[in-house]
């Protein structure tokens, strides 16, 4: 393909339904509301409203993580797509409008002239909207994008490449895992590249318990309208009555796990309806939702799940804080 042929000639979308065995938002909410402690999964925090939300976190003064990232990234970026013999394509778990993921791509396109960039997103309204922005603004980029959820893209091994890859999960999205999830997850990732592939983590590193609070329960309460939306959505989509007022958002640093660990609480009694799954609940004064569990990694806690699955420690990069990594990898 010749550079700068038409945006539309450069962009492609591949729809990946969920997998037979995949639960749907009804179900996961339906199973979440059931469950003593109750729960919902943190992956249905975006929606648009959500996401917009998120990006207005990313801007907190409390909220280091992205500011962090994009440092190592403006300073080690070069070093990053350089260290693989390339050229590469990428391969990103969430889709990357965003400064740093533009930040990669220039330093790709330094080198090779071109790139193939392909973004997996559970948004295909978000996936689509931030594909079209990259392939407008980088004439030797061509974006295959995935939207459907990481599980099921990976696993339904349509993510092939001919040419040498480089994944990325960047932004403390390992975080919201579980360590048998991370686990998981990195597994799949193997099991798409192949020996000689590279793979980007960025994570952020455990640190004083007041810091790690701030960041998710900053006091303008931009993360606290973050974690209610999640209720606003099941009122939308599921026809249900929450009353989101009526929650408030509590977060907790569980040092021993390593996860900050956020919760919408009950400042009533309260009866719920969530019609479309047919779900009656009823909530006491105190009562927690846990929605996110957003974990904390070291150095060797970090290498030690990617040597786990049969990924090579090759380098890492803190920003001048400390209080943040990147990581990369090499598949085995
Ligand atoms: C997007 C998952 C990395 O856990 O830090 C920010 C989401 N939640 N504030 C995180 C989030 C509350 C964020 N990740």
């Amino acid at each position: 393909m010749a550079i700068g042929t038409a945006v539309a000639d450069r962009f492609e979308l591949i729809i990946v339904p969920r997998s037979s065995g995949g639960a749907s938002f009804a179900q996961d909410v339906a199973e979440g509301l059931r469950s003593r402690p109750k729960r919902l999964p943190s992956k249905y925090f975006y929606d648009n409203v959500g996401s917009a939300l998120f990006d207005a976190i990313t801007q907190l003064p409390e909220y280091y993580l992205t500011r962090a990232e994009t440092e190592i990234l403006r300073e080690w970026g070069w070093q990053m797509v350089r260290l693989l013999d390339g050229p590469v394509d990428f391969l990103e778990l969430g889709s990357g409008s965003a400064i740093k993921t533009r930040l990669l791509i220039e330093e790709a396109l330094r080198v090779q002239g071109r790139l193939r960039y392909s973004p997996i997103d559970i948004s295909t309204e978000a996936i689509r909207a931030s594909s079209m922005a990259l392939v407008e603004t980088y004439p030797g980029l061509s974006v295959r994008a995935y939207a459907g959820d990481y599980f099921d893209v990976l696993g339904s091994r349509i993510v092939r490449s001919e040419r040498k890859m480089l994944a990325m999960v960047m932004g403390s999205n390992i975080g919201n895992y579980e360590p048998d999830e991370a686990h998981q997850l990195l597994t799949l990732l193997h099991g798409a590249l192949r020996k000689g592939d590279g793979l980007l983590v960025g994570a952020d590193l455990k640190k004083d318990r007041a810091v790690l609070e701030l960041a998710y329960n900053d006091p303008a309460g931009v993360t606290a309208a973050f974690d209610r939306n999640i209720l606003a959505r099941i009122n939308r989509d599921l026809d249900a009555d929450f009353d989101p007022r009526k929650f408030a958002h509590v977060v907790h640093y569980d040092a021993r796990r390593g996860s900050v660990d956020s919760f919408l609480k009950a400042l009533g009694r309260s009866v719920v309806h969530v019609r479309s799954i047919g779900l009656r609940t009823s909530f006491r004064s105190g009562e927690r939702i846990h929605t996110e569990s957003s974990y904390k990694y070291s150095d060797d806690e970090l290498e030690a799940l990617g040597r786990a699955v049969g990924f090579r420690p090759a380098s890492r990069w803190h920003d001048d804080a400390q209080l943040f990594g990147v990581y990369l990898f090499v598949r085995q």
